[in-house]
Parts: structure tokens; C-alpha cells; sequence
């Protein structure tokens, strides 16, 4: 068994990202920024947003955080999209998800200048990628297909059942796979809460994507010898044991599905830090297509 580390292959990506970074800036070029709006107190929101600009910080690039109430009204949120989409020295921004029940996702993901758009979530970023053109990728599926590609996982050719049909992840993860692209190629299944015979899919499946978001899901006894396990889930379930008061679980059941993976992702440590190393680069992506 082979632990795809994130951890460690998102630190080697963001060292490349700056090393870019230093480059761009001894030719007099541009220094890289990112803006994230975040709106209201969620905890995991927070955390992530924290560790983007940390991460800024980390490669060089500058950052800005919109830091606004939970009751914020779409009206202002829309506003605060409009000024980052007109000020030239942001290169890249993202609105992070969920937002508040009384603001409408789709409105505001669409109010995004689509080359602006580094989390890939826009109409035209997804019809784009949709038809093997240049977009953005949404961070964490491509963050999945470096681990991928630098973890040598043969994936022409295999089964891959993606487990999840959401905008963020499952969805672009099973149109990406089945593309002619490097960790691509494969034969995709996209199972959802209505599939009916799941354990006879992922049984048969060489690669599985859990991107479900239910704790522990996945188990040994539903994965063939030699599998791959890409584990999306971070959830927080109560652990008085901890000081913090909650462990993060992924999707996947670790201590009976690892034994029988030929690769597999942990929790933490795996796709998570992947996310933020891949929304560095396409934020260097955004900056350099603009100058
Ligand atoms: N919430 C969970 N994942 C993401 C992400 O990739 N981008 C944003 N903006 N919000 C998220």
C-alpha cells in the first residue's frame, strides 16, 4: 500500500509556485494576487480560508480577504464581486462555499468575471473544460489528477467509479477522467444516492473517488485487491477525546479499505492540502494570462 501524500506533494508544488513567482518578479513582472470573499462565521469556512491566504503568503503571491457578516444581502455581496472583478491588481478571486441560505450560489458563482474565476465554478469555466478547452479546474479534482499523474497511477483504460455527482468535485472529477489528458482516459461510472447496486460497482472498480461526504462509507469489504482510493470526505464528527472536541473523517473506512489498496489517499493529508496548492496555480495561471 502506497499513501498518496498531499501533504508533502502540495508542499513540492507550492516550492515550484514560488519558485515562478521569483522568477516573474526579477523580470519586473506582476506579483501574483488572489482575493477571497468569505461571508459569515462557519468554522470549516474559516479554517479553509485561512490556510488560502497562508498559503498566498507561503508561494509570494499577495492576498486579500472580504471579510463580511453572515447577514450580508446578495445585493453587497454581488457589489464586493463587482469591485474585485474591476480592480486590475487581482488577478484571481474566489467566493468561498457555502454561503448563507438567503443568498443565491448560482447568481453569485455566475457574477464572477470567468477569468477572474481560479475555483473553475463559473458556466463558461465548466462548458470550457467540458469540451477539452483551456479553463480553470476546479482545485480539488485538479489537485486529484496531479496526485495522479505524479504518483504514476495508471489510469488509461481503468474502471473508475466516482461515488458523488456534486458541482465542486464529482461531477468535473468523472468528465476530467474520461478525457484524452493525462490521468485520463479511463472508463467512468458516477454513482449517486439513487445508484442501486453501488457495492457491484466498486467491487469491479480499479480507481474510486469517494466524494460523497458521509463519514467512513466506503468499506473493505466493498473494494477489490489492488484498488485505488481518492477519499474527498472531510467531515468533522465529535470526538470528546480531542481537545478541539471533533476528528476529521474521510469518506472511506482507512482501516479496512488500505490494507487491500495498491495507492490511497489519508485523511488528512491527502486531497485537502492538493486543493489549496492547485488554487496557488491557477491563481499564477490567471496572472499570467492577463500580463
Ligand atoms: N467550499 C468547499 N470547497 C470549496 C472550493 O473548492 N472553493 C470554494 N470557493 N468553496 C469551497
Amino acid at each position: 500500500m502506497i499513501l498518496l501524500d498531499g501533504k508533502k506533494t502540495s508542499a513540492d508544488l507550492k516550492v515550484e509556485i514560488a519558485e515562478s513567482v521569483k522568477q516573474i518578479k526579477a523580470k519586473g513582472g506582476k506579483t501574483p494576487h488572489l482575493a477571497a470573499i468569505l461571508v459569515g462565521t462557519d468554522g470549516a469556512s474559516m479554517t479553509y480560508v485561512n490556510a488560502k491566504v497562508k498559503a498566498c503568503e507561503l508561494v509570494g503571491f499577495n492576498s486579500t480577504l472580504v471579510d463580511l457578516p453572515e447577514e450580508t444581502s446578495e445585493e453587497t455581496l454581488l457589489n464586493e464581486i463587482k469591485k474585485l472583478n474591476n480592480n486590475e491588481d487581482i488577478d484571481g478571486f474566489i467566493v468561498q462555499l457555502p454561503l448563507p441560505k438567503h443568498i443565491d450560489e448560482q447568481k453569485v458563482l455566475m457574477a464572477v468575471n470567468p477569468d477572474k474565476d481560479v475555483d473553475g465554478f463559473h458556466p463558461t469555466n465548466v462548458g470550457r473544460m467540458a469540451l477539452d478547452l483551456p479553463s480553470f479546474l476546479p482545485a480539488t479534482p485538479y489537485g486529484i489528477l496531479e496526485l495522479l499523474e505524479r504518483y504514476k497511477v495508471e489510469t488509461s483504460g481503468k474502471n473508475v467509479v466516482v461515488i458523488g455527482r456534486s458541482h465542486i468535485v464529482g461531477r468535473p472529477m468523472s468528465i476530467l477522467m474520461s478525457q484524452k489528458r493525462p490521468a485520463g482516459d479511463a472508463t467512468v461510472t458516477v454513482a449517486h444516492s439513487r445508484t442501486k447496486n453501488l457495492k457491484e460497482l466498486t467491487l469491479k472498480a480499479d480507481i474510486i473517488v469517494a466524494a460523497l461526504g458521509i463519514p467512513e462509507f466506503l468499506t473493505g469489504d466493498m473494494v477489490k485487491e489492488g484498488v485505488t482510493i481518492i477519499d474527498v470526505g472531510i467531515t468533522r464528527v465529535n470526538d470528546t477525546s480531542k481537545k478541539r472536541g471533533y476528528r476529521l473523517a474521510g469518506d472511506v473506512d482507512f482501516a479496512t479499505v488500505s490494507p487491500k489498496s495498491a495507492f490511497i489517499t489519508p485523511v488528512p493529508g491527502g486531497v485537502g492540502p492538493m486543493t489549496i496548492a492547485m488554487l496557488m496555480k491557477n491563481t499564477l495561471l490567471a496572472c499570467e494570462r492577463k500580463n
